[in-house]
């Protein structure tokens, strides 16, 4: 008899996003300005022993350079392989007893349910229209974690700082808080301080955004000295490459401003484009990232993704998934020329086909802040749907 799959296993799949090559990319929300250069030039510089020996049993330059950044302690820094796995290691060190849960507010990052579900964890998502107006609705079925994107991926959404507190003031001595802080980059303020002091709420970073690191996997979380002691036991030693360590540490360092720099013409960028893909229609939601949230031209969003895709240019299709239950598309911000080539190519599918009449009143109607929230009608299932319900695996994680 086949010892696979592992009990609770049968519905997460490989994840899979369409990965063909296109000439311009803009499906991940990668950093389109490139990799931080310091962490470049540590690359470039590399030693034989870089390579050859073993990196630091837990990165410990990184967790300096991390708790610099978040100005906290080196002992409320945990590390790993991007901060997916990071959260794998939260949901390995806190969950797997009887009737423990996570719960959500979706649609979100697809990638929790299925490292929750890894791990011997159900989960559990409420819209977030529902979440917004009544946090109660978050704590339904005594959940053991409560994950928070903010800003939030797929929408880019940023949820009120007071809102979060809310949670965490009624958690005391309660459900784990993970806010994910992905995007905290790109501007608002970080739990991180508060995560330093506060057993009960944990913050995941990553390098894979701000600083364009992606491909060297490296992720952080903050919490207590001891919740990161219990968190580093699942995590394991060695869990950070010895050139990953070396480039994070000094991009998160960022001595010459580099970051600000690109956050600042990326969020100019990312307003001018808005204000175009608003005048063609597609109403994009209010975004606090590196990417854009937008109707799916023809309403469609896999076919649009893959027209689009055959013309050049790589979006991510999130169907049903936009307020009122539309078809979204997700869209990297870059420098103006990509921008310029993303909406030209758009002009040009336009011609081709009709783009159906986006409704503002969709984002006007869709909750207590301006944010610019899904609808209930989100479903999951689909690439990246992230809707209510146990998440399998398969789903579009960047
Ligand atoms: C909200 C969020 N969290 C975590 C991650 C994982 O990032 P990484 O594993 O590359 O650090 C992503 C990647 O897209 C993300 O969007």
């Amino acid at each position: 008899m086949s010892p696979f799959p592992r009990p609770g296993y049968e519905k997460l799949t490989r994840y899979l996003p369409d990965r063909s090559p296109v000439e311009l990319d803009l499906s991940d929300n990668t950093n389109m300005w490139g990799p931080h250069p310091d962490a470049l030039a540590v690359l470039r510089n590399a030693e034989p022993d870089d390579v050859r020996r073993y990196p630091d049993l837990y990165a410990d330059d990184l967790r300096e350079a991390a708790a610099e950044r978040a100005g906290v302690t080196p002992e409320n820094i945990t590390t790993g392989c991007g901060s997916d796995d990071v959260l794998d290691s939260i949901f390995k060190a806190s969950g797997g007893a009887e009737g423990d849960l996570v719960s959500l507010a979706a649609p979100t990052f697809s990638m929790t349910q299925p490292l929750a579900r890894m791990n011997g964890v159900p989960s559990r998502a409420v819209m977030w229209e529902d979440a917004l107006h009544d946090l109660d609705r978050l704590l339904e079925g005594d959940p053991s974690v409560i994950y928070i994107c903010r800003p939030n991926n797929p929408t880019g959404h940023m949820v009120p700082e007071e809102w979060v507190q809310a949670i965490i003031d009624r958690c005391q001595g309660g459900p784990l808080i993970i806010v994910d802080e992905a995007y905290i980059d790109y501007g608002g303020t970080s739990f991180a301080l508060q995560a330093a002091e506060n057993p009960g709420l944990v913050v995941t970073r990553t390098l894979s955004k701000a600083f364009g690191l992606a491909g060297l996997r490296v992720g952080w979380g903050v919490g207590t000295p001891e919740t990161v002691e219990a968190i580093d036991k699942a995590r394991g030693p060695y869990k950070v490459a010895l050139l990953s360590a070396k480039a994070a540490a000094v991009a998160l360092r960022d001595e010459a401003g580099w970051v600000d720099n690109m956050v600042a013409e990326c969020t100019r960028n990312r307003r001018r484009a808005e204000a175009e893909l608003d005048r063609r229609g597609l109403a994009p939601l209010p975004s606090h990232t590196n990417f854009m949230f937008f109707r799916a031209p023809t309403g469609d969003a896999v076919e649009d993704a893959r027209v689009l895709r055959g013309m050049g240019v790589g979006l991510r299709p999130f169907p049903q998934t936009y307020p009122g239950g539309w078809d979204g598309m997700r869209c990297s911000v870059g420098p103006w020329s990509m921008m310029e080539t993303m909406l030209t190519t758009l002009d040009e599918y336009g011609a081709t086909v009709e783009f159906t009449e986006a409704s503002q009143r969709n984002v006007e109607d869709i909750g207590p802040t301006s944010a610019g929230l899904p609808t209930r009608s989100a479903s999951g299932g689909g690439p990246g749907g992230g809707g209510p319900g146990d998440g399998g695996g398969g789903a579009a994680s960047s």
